[in-house]
Parts: C-alpha cells; sequence; structure tokens
C-alpha cells in the first residue's frame, strides 16, 4: 500500500453548486452525520497522501473552516473564479510549489462532491495506475443513463481510452456512450503539471477542462488508462437534493449492511437511520423508526427503538430503550428507557435504573437500581441506588436566574407529586410524603411532610348543593352507611404513599 502512496490528494471544491438552491456551500451538506467534503476528505485520507490539498472558491472562508475542524492537516488552495477543472487542480499545484513542495509521484485528483467514493476504489485506482505505468488513468464507470456526463472515447480496436469528451461538446454518436468519466483521476504529478499548461479554453463553456489532459498526454505518446469502478453508484455525484436524498439512502444502507455483518439485528432497515461514527458490539437489535447519530454507542445485547431517537448516547449492555429521545446520555448496562421519555445531555442512568413515561432529565445522575418511573422531570440533580422517584416529580432547579442542585440519597422512597426545591438534600433511606413541596433538607431515615393539613367539612354539600346529584349521592351512602360515609371521621392517610 506504501508502495502506491501518492505525493497529493487534490479535492475540487470550489464550485457553488447553485442547483442545491442553498445558502449553505453544496460540500457541507450533510449525509449520516457527515459533510460531503468530510466523506471526500476521510476516504482520501485512506490514501495516506503526503499532501491533501482541497481547492476552495466559493464561500471559501465557511468551507476553509470546516475543513480545519473535520482534518487540521489539509491545506487549502483558493479559485477565486471558477474557470474549470483544469484551473481548479492548477490552482492546487500551484499552491504547492508557492509553498516550497516539489511533487514527486502519484497526484490523485477528486472531487467534493461525490461522497460515496470509497478508499477502496480510490487504492485499486491508484493501484492501476502504477501498475500499467499510466501517464494517466481515469477512474470510468458503466451507468445507465450517461446524460451529463464526460463520455469515455475508446479506439475501437485496441480499446485504449483516446479521450474524454464532456456532454456539452459531443457529437450525438459520442452521447450513446455509457461509459463515464467519473472525475477522479490519478496523474503522474510532472507529466500533469505540464500538460495543465497547454490546457485550452475553446470549448462550449470556455473553461479549462481537466479532461482535456488525457488526450494531450496521449498525443505526447504517454500511457493512458483506465480503471473501471465495479459499482457505478459509489461516482454518484450530488448536484441537487434529489440526488442528496439517494446518496444518504445509498450510504445509510451500506453502514446498516456493515452492522449487521457484526451481529446487530436491524428489524426494518428502510425506516433506520445511521450515522458513520455510530459504533456497536454484537446481538444488539434496533427496532423500527430508530435515527442513531453521532458518537452513540450500542453495547451487546441492547435493544433500542421502536421510534428512538439517539444522538452521542451511550447505551449499556442488556439495556433496553423506547419510544426515547436521548442526548449526551449514558445508560448503564439492564437499564429500561421509555416508552416517551426524554434523557437530555448529562444524564446518567446507573445499571439497571429505570426512566419510565413521560419522564424528562437533564444533567442527573440516576445510581444502581433507582427508578423514576412515571411523568416526572429530573434536572441538575444526582440520585443514589435503589431509590424509587414517586410519579409525577418536579425537581424545581431554576430559580428564574440561576440552577440549584438536588442530591437524594439511596433507598429513599419520594412520595407521588412531590417537588425538590434545590438546593436541597434528602439523606439516605428517608421517606417523603405524597403532594409534599420539599425546600428543607430532609435528615436520612426521616419521614417529610410538606404538605397543607386536611380537613374535610361535614355536611358540607347537603347545605351549599341540596337537591344536586351529588347531595343524592352521599344521602344514599349516609343511608346504607357503606364505605366513604359522610359521618366517618378524616382518618391520616398512609403519608409516604408512592406513585405506581
Ligand atoms: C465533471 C467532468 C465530467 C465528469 C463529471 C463527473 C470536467 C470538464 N468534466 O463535469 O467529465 O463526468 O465531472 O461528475 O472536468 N470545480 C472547481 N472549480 C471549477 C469547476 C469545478 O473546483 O472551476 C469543482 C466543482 O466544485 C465540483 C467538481 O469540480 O466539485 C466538478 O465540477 P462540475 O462543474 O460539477 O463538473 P461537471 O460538469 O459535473
Ligand atoms: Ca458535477
Amino acid at each position: 500500500m506504501s508502495v502506491n502512496r501518492p505525493a497529493a490528494v487534490v479535492v475540487l471544491a470550489a464550485g457553488e453548486g447553485t442547483r442545491m438552491k442553498s445558502a449553505t456551500p453544496k460540500v457541507l451538506h450533510e449525509i449520516c452525520g457527515r459533510s460531503l467534503l468530510g466523506h471526500v476528505v476521510a476516504s482520501s485520507r485512506n490514501l495516506s497522501p503526503e499532501h491533501l490539498v482541497v481547492v476552495v472558491g466559493h464561500a471559501r472562508e465557511q468551507v476553509a473552516a470546516h475543513l480545519a475542524e473535520v482534518d487540521a492537516e489539509v491545506r487549502t488552495a483558493v479559485q477565486h473564479e471558477q474557470n474549470g477543472t483544469g484551473h481548479a487542480v492548477r490552482m492546487a499545484l500551484e499552491e504547492l510549489s508557492g509553498s516550497g513542495v516539489a511533487l514527486d509521484g502519484t497526484v490523485v485528483v477528486t472531487c467534493g462532491d461525490t461522497p460515496l467514493l470509497t478508499g477502496e476504489t480510490l487504492r485499486s485506482l491508484a493501484g492501476t495506475h502504477a501498475s500499467d505505468g499510466n501517464a494517466v488513468t481515469v477512474l470510468t464507470a458503466e451507468v445507465p443513463d450517461s446524460a451529463g456526463y464526460g463520455r469515455i472515447v475508446r479506439e475501437e480496436d485496441s480499446g485504449a481510452v483516446t479521450a474524454i469528451v464532456e456532454d456539452k461538446d459531443a457529437t450525438p454518436e459520442q452521447r450513446a456512450i455509457t461509459e463515464i468519466n467519473s472525475g477522479v483521476f490519478a496523474f503522474d504529478a510532472q507529466l500533469l503539471s505540464d500538460a495543465l499548461g497547454k490546457v485550452r479554453t475553446d470549448n462550449s463553456q470556455g473553461e479549462e477542462y481537466l479532461t482535456d489532459v488525457l488526450g494531450i498526454l496521449r498525443s505526447a505518446g504517454h500511457r493512458v488508462g483506465a480503471s473501471v469502478a465495479g459499482d457505478h453508484r459509489e461516482i454518484l455525484g450530488i448536484n441537487n437534493r434529489v440526488q442528496l436524498a439517494e446518496a444518504r439512502r445509498l450510504l445509510n444502507g451500506r453502514l446498516l449492511e456493515r452492522a449487521m455483518l457484526a451481529g446487530v439485528t436491524v428489524v426494518d432497515p428502510s425506516s433506520t437511520l445511521l450515522d458513520v461514527s455510530v459504533s456497536y458490539e454484537r446481538d444488539v437489535t434496533v427496532l423500527p423508526g430508530t435515527q442513531l447519530t453521532g458518537s452513540t454507542h450500542l453495547s451487546e445485547g441492547c435493544e433500542v427503538g421502536p421510534n428512538s431517537q439517539l444522538a452521542d448516547t451511550a447505551v449499556g449492555a442488556g439495556a433496553s430503550v423506547s419510544n426515547t429521545v436521548a442526548s449526551g446520555a449514558e445508560i448503564g448496562d439492564g437499564a429500561k428507557v421509555g416508552p416517551f421519555t426524554y434523557l437530555r445531555p448529562g444524564t446518567r442512568l446507573g445499571v439497571k435504573a429505570k426512566a419510565g413515561g413521560f419522564v424528562e432529565l437533564k444533567n442527573a445522575e440516576i445510581g444502581e437500581g433507582s427508578k423514576v418511573p412515571h411523568l416526572s422531570y429530573v434536572g441538575d440533580a444526582s440520585v443514589g441506588d435503589h431509590t424509587n422517584i414517586g410519579a409525577a416529580t418536579v425537581f424545581v432547579n431554576y430559580d428564574g436566574e440561576n440552577k440549584h442542585r438536588t442530591a437524594i440519597g439511596s433507598h429513599c422512597k419520594t412520595g407521588a407529586d412531590n417537588m425538590f426545591v434545590a438546593p436541597v438534600t434528602v439523606g439516605d433511606g428517608a421517606y417523603t410524603a405524597a403532594g409534599s413541596v420539599i425546600t428543607k433538607d430532609v435528615p436520612s431515615g426521616s419521614l417529610a411532610v410538606a404538605r397543607g393539613q386536611q380537613r374535610n367539612i361535614a355536611g358540607w354539600v347537603a347545605r351549599k348543593r341540596p337537591g344536586s346529584a351529588s347531595a343524592r349521592a352521599a344521602d344514599s351512602a349516609s343511608a346504607s352507611g357503606g364505605p366513604g360515609a359522610p359521618e366517618t371521621p378524616g382518618a391520616e392517610g398512609a403519608e409516604g404513599a408512592q406513585g405506581g
């Protein structure tokens, strides 16, 4: 592999991409968690080139800033006016020579808008180029519809490539050719540089065509070759949003296939979306309608979905996550999340912990075996191990200006419908009564009751709502002496009643 290590890879990305109809430069549109240009940079890196140069032009500050984030080692060359692909490559070579780099060996040229091209295909192109001893090798493909592409013209008897003719410059016979130019090439650096100086602009677009280099080199007696891509879908160039969606579908299919071959059950590939950066272990199950993005990791035997979106979230071994939206969360081994749960950044669910239906957590650590089963908001908090948080609890973390923390110990049972007004602490083994507004710390082992006393006003309905259905019902209840008869004095309810 190092034998075929190119001196440079040049990525063409100066065009505007008007057909995207977008304020965002075309090459910065994303599929599967990476920009189009990011995909091309990643596959180019697969060749381990000595230099990687991206030609920028349209929105160049924005594109260059993005590149600096994606790959700090990438160089940029500026093409102020888009005078054609040949001109763009010339700008890249001048940028390198201007900074004292003398290229010796192979230069690979590729485009910022062909995100599906794999590193393997680029390596095989570089390999063919080297083993055939070519001056230039063009990556071609047989396509079902060649409209818009440059056509590969071959000699009838020998099959040797003689030229590339652009769609707009082609004769009707040439238009019928189905082998097309992918826009990706391997060149001998010196011969490329010499030939670019001879490229003219006498064509229908008045541009310097990189494709003309082939004819120039061939006329000078150099070897011109082609490498046919095994799968024409790899060279799909993105010009509009229909092609963007198609590229996403194809790349997503590739990522899902890789996951399935690695031991992930994907129940419905057509409704499952993966980013390139998602990782997983074996025996994971992904149920329909699930989107996994960023650095999301799925550990062995976990089950995710249906209808879940996990971003930058780690799911522990054997955990289950259903109908959940999570971002920046850590879900422990054997934990249960959902259905209808929202985990926000900084959520850490311990081993076998639970976050149930209509529960939102943010910046909250829930200990081993602890449960937040129903209808609650837990923000800026820590909950110890084996604690149960009652239904409909709110961790009141915001005083209008600042956020405060709540700490709840281990083996606590907090009542339903509690408000924990932070900052507040509940000690280990403590209980709180249902309906309490907890504003003061609760010592370990205490029961905290913080709610109004109940007062039953006997006979109120008969006096204030005489003749009503309620009054009649109360009347017959007292006549039968059944449960809840109005004269029974109010007994204290069970203070620590839990939700569910
Ligand atoms: C080009 C090829 C064509 C090939 C097709 C494959 C030429 C003359 N034609 O045509 O044979 O079939 O790609 O997709 O090379 N760019 C610049 N600066 C420029 C012009 C273009 O950086 O001055 C960049 C674009 O941003 C793009 C790439 O080069 O990433 C290709 O340019 P584009 O205008 O899309 O070329 P096509 O007409 O598609
Ligand atoms: Ca194109």
